[in-house]
């Protein structure tokens, strides 16, 4: 997958901009807060209608404006074009005439009405340092980055997410009710057997997605340390030591007839895949503890190298991959492996505070300099080494 054009009005800094982009490798320079994260953001956006940055919108819009508008055409290996386009509504869109105060997205010209039909059309996945999180963070993180990993891989995630998540608040509700209102005991049985079946999906597409990730993951991490280093991922959870959907659900059904008295007095549910997590062990010590802060930098971008092998895997088509600053603080033999790793990628798009010499030097590159919003093409010469 690869972009060929871009066109943004009021997001984020932007006021106004039109990108055109070829095949391979683009390479975008500029100082801090000059607005290249923002161009992969926007990108981002147009493939999954969601910011990597932020669930609120309407910080995307550029400050005072009273729309945001992204267009964006993305073309596949097998020369197949998707256009898509967002209109994002800022703080005064009531005041702005036919602009609505809804977020739009239209693909191929045609509007849709829920994410699960843009799901995979676009395969994107993008590194920014904030993934350190995900490495050194609490299991949110991790949690955040398998759902919106495997939904991207699989339509049908998302739905069970959100039968999970509906049925998880309506028996917490009950739980409340039961504790503080004397609510008879039997409320929360049509939620368990919600949750029961959206849970072990869940479940069984993590288990086999961390499963697929753990194997690429510990091929781009060898490469990346020279095979000093073994990375391995293990799911974690309620339902991990289940293989099958039987024994999940079985399971399940166990843990929340074991802990509905605790679940009465906590006021909600202590069991379920809404605890889930994955360890990252590299070389037989928890990363997330014990890792020095290179190990874990390194250990994060391994993680979304590997997702782009896995997303290659399960989609047949390999993902459009954006690296915000990864170059910026590795060495220059480091950088280059990168590079190596990813080169068989037709839509790869880095991004670097300064044009370094690992940089400069891929002459099969496009460069743009952002500058305030603003952005040139420009052709890499001694005058812009630094
Ligand atoms: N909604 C917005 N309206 C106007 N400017 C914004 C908005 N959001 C962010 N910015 C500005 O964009 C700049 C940051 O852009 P960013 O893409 O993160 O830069 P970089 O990645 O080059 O450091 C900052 O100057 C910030 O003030
Ligand atoms: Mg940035």
């Amino acid at each position: 997958m690869h972009i060929t054009k871009l066109a943004l009005e009021n997001f984020r800094i932007y006021p106004e901009l039109q990108m055109e982009f070829s095949q391979g490798l683009t390479i975008i320079v500029g100082p801090n807060a000059s607005g290249k994260t923002s161009l992969l953001e926007a990108i981002h956006l147009l493939a999954t209608t969601k910011s990597p940055r932020t669930r609120i919108d309407r910080q995307l819009v550029r400050s005072g404006a009273p729309y945001s508008r992204l267009q964006g055409q993305f073309v596949s290996t097998q020369d197949q074009a998707t256009d898509i386009s967002i209109v994002l509504p800022g703080e005064h869109a009531d005041q702005a005439e036919q602009i609505t105060t809804a977020k739009q997205v239209k693909v191929n010209g045609a509007a849709i009405d829920s994410v699960s039909q843009m799901i995979g059309r676009v395969p994107v996945v993008m590194f920014s340092t904030e993934d350190l999180s995900i490495v050194k963070g609490s299991p949110g993180y991790r949690r955040r980055f398998l759902n919106v990993a495997t939904a991207q891989l699989r339509p049908r995630y998302l739905d069970d997410l959100q039968r999970y998540r509906r049925a998880l608040s309506q028996r917490n509700e009950v739980l409340k009710l039961i504790r503080h209102a004397g609510a008879p005991r039997s409320g929360v049985e049509p939620w368990d057997t919600q949750l029961i079946e959206a849970g072990a999906a869940l479940a069984a597409d993590r288990q086999e997605f961390t499963q697929m990730l753990s194997e690429a993951a510990e091929l781009v991490h060898g490469d990346l340390t020279d095979g000093a280093e073994r990375l391995v991922l293990r799911y974690q959870g309620d339902l991990a030591d289940s293989d099958d959907d039987e024994a999940r659900k079985g399971r399940f059904a166990e843990l929340l007839a074991q802990n509905e008295d605790r679940d009465v007095e906590c006021g909600y549910t202590t069991v379920g895949v809404h605890r889930d997590d994955f360890s990252m062990i590299v070389n037989g010590t928890a990363l997330r503890r014990y890792g020095s802060q290179g190990q874990q930098r390194t250990a994060a971008l391994s993680l979304k190298l590997a997702q782009a092998d896995v997303v290659t895997a399960w989609r047949e088509e390999p993902p459009l991959l954006l690296l915000d600053d990864c170059l910026s603080e590795l060495d220059v033999c480091r950088g280059n492996r990168i590079l190596e790793l990813v080169q068989h990628l037709q839509g790869l798009i880095i991004t670097s505070p300064v044009l370094n010499e690992i940089l400069s030097a891929r002459s099969d590159a496009d460069f743009f300099r952002v500058e305030n919003g603003s952005l040139e093409q420009i052709t890499p010469g001694a005058a812009e080494m630094q």
